[in-house]
């Protein structure tokens, strides 16, 4: 993934501004910065949910704000996801539900996904079937949205603030979950987080800084 001389907008302000930014297959980064910084919009944009203002932001060779039609959907489908701080999971539904569905809507056979989502599950510890998805305990809840994210088999996990709603005992165990990524599963992990301990961890690590004019550029962490 390489951000280039990236800028976003919402309306007429701009939230951030020359981005450069590159991280390559099999590596993880981590970006902190406070509330209202633009990680969220960085991430976004790099999903190509947010469009940019000037810059641009390659994913697997491809320019993600140029993709049209078919590849946008082969882009959202397979090359990237995300884990969201709350999971976003379908709280009635069992785990192995909640994970199989992203690859039966990514296309593949319902018997394969079902199967493939309980050997992830099993892989991370967490029961599959014969519970609610909302009963699991926080640290539980947040390896399901991983191996949501995962079963694709994408090239890029975004992660935005994945620890964010969890208990002490139950971030470490998750943060380390998630910068394992690239050498369990191969796919290289963008994380956006407050938790500076988890940002450490990352191969490298970054701050999105507003300046005066409350642009946010982005810095080696300190
Ligand atoms: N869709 C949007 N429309 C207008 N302003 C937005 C939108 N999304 C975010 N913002 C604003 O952009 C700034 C950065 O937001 P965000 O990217 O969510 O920051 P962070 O994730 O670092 O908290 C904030 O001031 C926020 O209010
Ligand atoms: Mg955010």
């Amino acid at each position: 993934m390489h951000c280039s001389d990236v800028a976003i907008r919402h309306g007429r302000r701009t939230v951030v501004s020359g981005i450069d930014l590159s991280l390559e297959d099999g590596m993880s980064a981590a970006i902190t910065g406070r509330s209202g910084s633009g990680k969220s919009s960085l991430l976004s944009a790099i999903l190509g949910m947010v469009p940019i203002a000037s810059g641009t932001i390659e994913v697997d060779g491809k320019g993600v704000h140029s993709l049209r039609g078919a590849h946008r959907r082969e882009y959202l489908r397979h090359t990237v996801s995300v884990v969201f701080q709350h999971g976003e999971l379908l709280e009635e539904l069992e785990p192995v539900e909640n994970v199989a569905i992203a690859a039966i809507l990514a296309g593949s056979p319902r018997r394969a996904a079902f199967q493939e989502a309980e050997e992830l599950l099993e892989d991370l510890g967490v029961p599959a079937r014969g519970v609610s998805t909302q009963v699991l305990s926080g640290g539980e809840h947040q390896r399901v949205a991983v191996a949501r994210a995962l079963i694709t088999r994408p090239s890029l996990v975004l992660a935005d603030e994945p620890t964010g709603s969890l208990d002490a005992e139950f971030r470490e165990m998750v943060g380390d979950l998630v910068l394992s990524i690239p050498k369990r599963w191969g796919s290289s992990v963008l994380i956006v987080t407050h938790d500076d301990a988890l940002a450490r961890r990352a191969d490298a690590a970054f701050s999105l800084v507003p300046d005066h004019n409350g642009v946010a550029h982005l810095e080696p962490a300190p």
